[in-house]
């Protein structure tokens, strides 16, 4: 299903699809061994160093409503892949992949818009590998092989990509519903006190689960709500 391109160095695999995707195929996949300028979520920076896996997969099948839910497949195939390793990953929502509640795993969902119409979703995923220090993220994290897990580069990046086109026709069909019992089994936040922040606003309240369209839900103060966006802190 991919068609596959490998970049010693980018400045951000993601950039690279955003800009050229009007020339490339649908299921185009890059990888770089390092990134100059990689990008996380809230325009963090994504340190890219040599010795994590670093990818984007280009989209360009997909309906504006299931767009979101995207994300969630990806982190769920990075959750299988992990598995295979013998590993017991769980999903913080929407899309990071933690071990022990140290992340592994990261994802930045870019949508490439022309006249306010949906052209591609750009899909691009961290994960740390062979990364000995991390102390620079800022948050607890791990690698593989800090956790004394050995596997090379390639054969995770087809592993993950074998199970997110395995789950991708399901996932255009039907939306969150055709993962829907397998990423909540995996979610960890179940039942737990959180705070969802988006820009500058804050939400509290006690996780309830996720919705059939893969919002978060929270009762709050103000009663449930149902969530889309956000960067969730325990
Ligand atoms: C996050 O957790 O904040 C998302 C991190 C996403 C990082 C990946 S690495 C490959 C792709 N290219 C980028 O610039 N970012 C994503």
């Amino acid at each position: 299903m991919s068609y596959l391109l490998h970049l010693e160095e980018v400045d951000s695999t993601n950039t690279y699809l955003k800009i050229r995707q009007g020339s490339l195929p649908h299921g185009t996949v890059v990888y770089a061994d390092r990134q100059t300028a990689g990008r996380g979520r809230y325009s963090r920076k994504w340190i890219s160093d040599e010795g994590g896996l670093y990818f984007s997969v280009l989209l360009k099948t997909i309906q504006d409503s299931f767009s979101p839910n995207l994300t969630q497949l990806m982190a769920l195939s990075i959750c299988y892949a992990l598995e295979k390793l013998g590993l017991s990953p769980a999903l913080k929502w929407p899309n990071d992949v933690q071990i022990n509640g140290q992340k592994i795993s990261g994802i930045l969902s870019e949508a490439v818009l022309e006249k306010n119409r949906l052209q591609a979703v750009v899909l691009g995923v961290g994960i740390n590998l062979h990364q000995k220090n991390l102390e620079h993220v800022g948050q607890p994290a791990t690698s593989l092989q800090l956790l004394g897990v050995h596997t090379d580069r390639d054969t995770l990046l087809n592993s993950v990509l074998h199970f997110f086109w395995q789950g991708y026709p399901d996932l255009c069909e039907k939306g969150f519903e055709s993962i829907r019992k397998d990423y909540t089994q995996r979610f960890a936040a179940l039942d737990k006190q959180v705070s969802v922040q988006h820009g500058e606003k804050t939400i509290s309240g006690r996780v309830q689960g996720v919705s059939p369209r893969g919002a978060l839900l929270l009762q709050t103060a103000q009663g449930l709500q149902e969530i889309y966006i956000g960067d969730l802190q325990a």
